[in-house]
């Protein structure tokens, strides 16, 4: 199921071969994929949104702003957001918009904004297709990079037989399911990721824990999902939705993290320890409620302190496993990163720091520096956690390549 979880934009404008859409929507649904669909304002003369959004379970979009409640539909977030975006059938009109840049539509202005791979599937009538402006039209949009689904021969709407029909729901399905396969460089590894804070209960009502909101290692899982990899998610508390395709096992307190790696590393290739793990928890934890001393004093805690996960693990590995952990450093950042990577047997490590703007803990930006056992090191710039997700995993596949 290479397509489960992808995220595809569907752009369809206005051409009659509109009408295979929704056949092509379900399909891809049963893969398992995530749908939107942009129509142009033309197309809906010709597949009604209704039938769309039913078959996609999700809004058609067809403007910049939602009529009823004024919400502003992005294109660039979308643009962000897929992984793929197919504009199909992709009329004359719409092609020589797109290579001209002419954005009066939320197809195009998405088209422009988007910075995933972009498949053009063109349909209209033979004289039209052969028509000089529209092949310049393709090429152009074939030399920025945008894969061309060339239109078939065959009986065509207007009564005349040539090349100009849409390639058939079935096929274009295909096309994108080989082209997914290609880029699934993780295909069969196995990637164990821990994310978020562990939370290590003090009574029934309070605990300590830290301000880790899983956003860096979330990324890092929807990553390994797109590259392939079959990924288990060990998650401590936090706000956000399992990236599709995930297996999500949640937790609370490092004990329990620690037990739920166990179960999974050994069938592991992979490890990445992003979990702000907790270091100490309270000796014995208290099943009421601790009241207030009243004047009488203040009450002592009593810490022990936590199993160090990642060290336990690396105690353990099998030949292969690779163990990727992060560090945040208030000083002496590099030295200190460097001394965890070898104290707890891993292999790499990425060294977010506390001082810079924009990076660590909640943000949705981060900057890391990434460094391997061998020495090899890497600096990224400030980027969207996603971005650096793509960076570590681009890291890691450089470094298991050259140990
Ligand atoms: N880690 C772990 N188990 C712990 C503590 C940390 O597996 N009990 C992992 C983290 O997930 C991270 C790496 O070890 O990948 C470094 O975590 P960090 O908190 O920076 O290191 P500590 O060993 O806790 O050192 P200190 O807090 O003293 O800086």
């Amino acid at each position: 199921m290479v397509l489960k979880g992808k995220k595809i934009l569907i752009g369809i404008s206005g051409s009659i071969a509109a009408y295979k859409m929704p056949l092509l929507v379900r399909l891809l649904m049963k893969e398992g994929a995530e749908v939107q669909i942009i129509m142009t304002p033309a197309a809906r003369d010709f597949v009604t949104p209704l039938t769309l959004s039913t078959l996609s379970k999700r809004p058609v979009l067809t403007g910049p702003f939602n009529p009823v409640d004024g919400t502003w539909n992005s294109h660039v977030d979308m643009g962000n957001w897929a992984d793929l975006m197919l504009v199909a059938p992709a009329s004359a009109t719409t092609l020589g918009k797109m290579a001209n840049g002419i954005a009066d539509n939320l197809l195009v202005t998405t088209y422009l904004a988007a910075v995933c791979p972009v498949f053009i599937a063109p349909a209209m009538d033979l004289d039209m297709f052969q028509h000089p402006s529209t092949r310049q039209n393709i090429k152009t949009l074939q030399s920025y990079g945008n894969h061309l689904i060339a239109p078939r021969e065959g009986e065509l709407a207007s009564g005349l037989c040539g090349a100009g029909r849409l390639e058939e729901p079935e096929v274009i399905l295909e096309i994108l399911r080989d082209f997914f396969k290609g880029i699934q460089s993780w295909a069969g590894k196995k990637v164990l990721i821990t994310a978020g804070p562990t939370v290590e209960p003090i009574d029934p009502v309070r605990y300590i824990s830290n301000h880790s909101s899983g956003k860096m290692g979330y990324a890092l899982a929807e990553e390994a999902i797109k590259r392939g990899a079959d990924v288990t998610l060990v998650s401590g508390p936090v706000s956000l939705p399992a990236p599709s395709g995930v297996t999500l096992i949640k937790v609370h307190t490092a004990q329990q993290m620690l037990e739920a790696c166990q179960k999974v590393f050994d069938a592991s290739d992979l490890l990445i320890m992003a979990a702000a793990v907790a270091d100490y928890r309270v000796a014995a934890v208290s099943d009421h409620k601790i009241k207030k001393q009243g004047g009488a004093g203040t009450p002592a805690l009593d810490l022990v302190e936590n199993p160090d996960i990642v060290k336990t693990l690396s105690a353990h590995r099998n030949d292969g496993q690779y163990i990727m952990g992060f560090a945040l450093e208030t000083d002496n950042e590099l030295a200190n990163a460097q001394s965890k990577l070898m104290s707890k047997g891993m292999d790499a490590i990425a060294l977010n720091s506390l001082n810079e703007q924009g990076a660590g803990f909640g943000t949705d930006t981060n900057k890391v520096t990434l460094i391997h056992r061998s020495g090899i090191s890497y600096t990224s710039g400030l980027e969207p956690k996603a971005g650096i997700a793509g960076r570590i995993l681009d890291f890691i596949e450089e470094t298991i390549v050259n140990p």
